[in-house]
């Protein structure tokens, strides 16, 4: 789209993209504070996108849950049910039941799906994890057990995905052992790094149209530039490295799963980063956005001194990774990871010290600052410096 295109028509297209808006017209302006997140990230070509609880989704008693998706977002991910053990919990039985119920939900309501994940070591069926581990599956039948599954699973969803994270979590981190970064789980264990390379593969050749993706988390801003502690570094480095093998990788996923506890980034970190990785000819996106907090006894008692500056800084670190996406062309996508504290996978997961606080709403679904300053980024972001995304196109 042109500039001045842009400039005319930006805001009448956010407010017509999303299912239910009506058009903006002369006589009747947009508000853009009246918009959804979703409706005012199309006015940059951005998709803002949330992981979506099934169960949720379903919940007859908690229809917000469902209107919120809807109504929110121009795009969704499941959060687990398009995970191996979900789509395959006997070995070749396919459960595609609750992935394609999101799929049609996404069609319904004008969103954009981003299949997740195609390899990863966790969420695993038994059934493959014991094989290998007792010695009854061996490398050469593991490999065509993953080439099975990427294949099948591809096809079946071929032209309904428009971004598929087909590697996830492949490197280790700097706490692991030993601590020089290096391809971690149990893919590389028992068929060596060669299978990232072989899964892209697989994947583009069972939908040549969909956007091929490796994701990854800690990877939101490069550090030392020593791929042997620099996570970004190492994954830069692998995405030159098959680059360079003419293996069709189109996107590098950063999570950004982020802490009020931590350093975290400014937005000029991390727009370099994302600007470096679009430098390979790649597009990037923030796939799994959330910021926790430590909910310390003050928090959990309601003590508005100790739970302001974690929404604050909650806030601040949502509007960094947005501002640095909305800062680089190739950015296509904004993905939060799940937008009430009602569902979150944190509080089930950080139990020691107890976390939470991570998302864009209460659990009440109330917006918090974090949303109202995504919001507030989106509506004011615009040329000279915020231009619409590049598409990215199926690499060859
Ligand atoms: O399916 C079982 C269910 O049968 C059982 O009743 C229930 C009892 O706890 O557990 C259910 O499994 C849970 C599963 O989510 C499905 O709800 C697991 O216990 C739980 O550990 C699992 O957590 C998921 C986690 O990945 C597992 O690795 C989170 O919901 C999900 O948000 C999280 O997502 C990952 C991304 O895929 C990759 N990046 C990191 C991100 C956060 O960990």
């Amino acid at each position: 789209m042109k500039l001045n295109r842009w400039l005319a028509t930006g805001m009448v297209v956010a407010a017509a993209a999303v299912a239910g808006a009506a058009p903006a017209t002369a006589s009747h302006p947009v508000d853009p504070t009246q918009q959804s997140l979703g409706q005012l990230g199309l006015r940059h070509d951005l998709y803002i996108g949330t992981a979506v609880d099934m169960a949720a989704l379903a919940d007859p008693a908690d229809p917000q849950y469902r209107a919120t998706v809807s109504t929110e977002f121009s795009s969704v991910t499941a959060e687990n049910v398009m995970k191996w053990e979900t789509l395959e919990p006997t070995r070749g039985t396919y459960n595609f039941g609750p992935a394609d119920e999101l799929i049609a939900f996404a069609k319904r309501n004008n969103q954009k799906v981003r299949g997740h994940v195609l390899v990863w070591q966790n969420q695993l069926p038994a059934w493959l994890t014991t094989g290998v581990n007792n010695g009854t599956i061996g490398k050469d039948e593991l490999r065509d057990i993953l080439r099975n599954h990427i294949t099948t699973v591809v096809k079946h969803f071929k032209g309904k995905i428009w971004q598929w994270d087909v590697v996830n979590e492949a490197v280790s981190d700097p706490w692991d052992s030993p601590p020089t970064l290096h391809y971690k789980g149990f893919w590389a264990q028992h068929l060596g790094p060669g299978y990232i390379a072989d899964a892209f593969r697989w994947a583009r050749a069972a939908d040549p149209k969909a956007l091929l993706f490796y994701n990854d988390y800690n990877i939101e801003a490069f550090g030392s530039g020593d791929p042997a502690n620099d996570k970004t570094q190492f994954v830069y480095d692998l995405a030159k490295a098959l680059l360079r093998d003419r293996v069709p990788i189109d996107g590098i996923g950063s999570q950004g799963h982020l802490g009020t506890q931590y350093g975290n980034y400014d937005t000029l970190q991390v727009a370099a980063a994302l600007k470096k990785f679009a430098g390979l000819g790649l597009a990037t996106a923030f796939t799994e956005v959330d910021v926790r907090s430590v909910m310390t006894p003050g928090v959990q008692a309601g003590d508005s001194g100790e739970i302001n500056p974690r929404l604050q800084a909650s806030a601040a670190n949502y509007s960094v990774l947005l501002q640095a996406c909305l800062a680089d062309r190739h950015c296509l996508s904004y993905t939060v990871w799940g937008f009430t504290d009602k569902h979150s996978w944190v509080p089930g997961w950080f139990t020691n010290p107890p976390e939470g606080l991570a998302t864009i709403m209460d659990e009440n679904y109330q917006p918090k600052r974090a949303y109202n300053l995504m919001k507030a980024d989106l509506i004011h972001s615009g040329p000279p410096y915020v231009l619409p995304r590049v598409p990215q196109k199926p690499r060859r």
